[in-house]
């Protein structure tokens, strides 16, 4: 996509399926949407910007906030929903396929949010839709709305998205979260610090791509002390259900904890964010100093998805 493009918008009527498919004309096109959604979000106004148009949500994976963030999205644009948040009650326990089930349901719906456990899965179901597709969260792939609410937060909370050393801590192999936002900061130019044990490495095809394709500089570690003066320090929970060996999960589990320990001793301009939810992470015990940042982060989800939402179906 080209940035600064004129007509209906560079989002609208497309797919959303990788962050890598936006330049950062496009992102910042997006940022400022959703600028002006939190706005109507703040205000609780309901605008009737989607009035008639059916958002289908269609989770074959478990999740709290990226189904109910874009349900509520939608809502609050004057849009309905339909869809599942268990695919046993769906035709696919019958062993309906994705490609038919989203065939069948672009019949029925304007836009198609998707979630699925298979990495790639979405994409591959692409040529079957006939309505703009979005992906939730396919494996251990990609989750382009849930790098762009980090942005989002990243901006309010730093004041910029440039010239900044981001931590990216613990599972850097399974996080789809991880791999979206790396590539959405260094489309942005700035320095990844990659803190993880030994088996849970980001993959070096991934580190060798962010670092030819973008120049950025990558550092990694396997001690948390490295992000101890980073800008932000971004640490999702070890992803248990991407194990095949359980006993290494539990080896890993607490392997990094975020706690007031590490917070004195971290910058005063450090702060923590998370995709959420958390397991064993991130102490409560921090939830509220000021530098704290996962559950402001977290809110920033609905604007940031309902700018997403208005842009496809409606352009600019
Ligand atoms: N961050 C995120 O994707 O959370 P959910 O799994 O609850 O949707």
């Amino acid at each position: 996509m080209e940035s600064g493009s004129k007509g209906p918008g560079s989002l609208f009527n497309r797919n959303l399926v990788s962050i890598k498919q936006l330049d950062k004309g496009v992102i910042e096109e997006i940022l400022a949407e959703s600028e002006r959604m939190l706005e109507i979000y703040k205000s609780n106004s309901r605008p009737n910007l989607l009035a008639g148009r059916i958002m289908a949500s269609m989770f074959f994976e478990p999740s709290t906030r990226t189904r109910l963030s874009f349900e509520s999205a939608m809502h609050r644009l004057g849009g309905s929903v339909i869809g599942f948040a268990d695919p046993l009650s769906t035709s696919s326990a019958k062993g309906e396929t994705l490609s038919d089930t989203v065939r069948i349901m672009s019949a029925y719906a304007d836009i198609l949010v998707i979630r699925h456990p298979t990495e790639g899965a979405i994409t591959g179901a692409l040529d079957s839709a006939s309505v703009p597709l979005v992906n939730a969260g396919d494996g251990t792939g990609q989750h382009p709305t849930q790098a762009l609410y980090d942005l989002f937060a990243i901006k309010k909370e730093k004041g910029r998205l440039t010239n900044l050393n981001v931590a990216l801590v613990g599972d850097l192999k399974h996080g789809r979260a991880i791999h979206s936002l790396a590539y959405a900061l260094a489309i942005f130019g700035n320095s990844l610090t990659l803190i993880s044990p030994q088996s849970l490495k980001m993959p070096a095809s991934m580190v060798a791509d962010l670092e030819r394709s973008y120049g950025i500089r990558i550092i990694q570690h396997d001690s948390l002390d490295q992000a101890l003066n980073a800008d932000a320090v971004y640490i999702p929970r070890m992803q248990k259900e991407r194990f095949s060996d359980q006993k290494e999960y539990e080896r890993v589990a607490a392997y990094y904890v975020i706690d007031k320990r590490f917070m004195a001793m971290a910058g005063s301009d450090t702060i923590i964010l998370s995709p959420l939810p958390r397991t064993m992470e991130i102490n409560p015990e921090v939830d509220t100093m000021k530098n704290a940042a996962y559950f402001r982060q977290a809110a920033y989800g609905v604007p940031v998805r309902m700018a997403v939402l208005k842009m496809i179906l409606k352009g600019r």
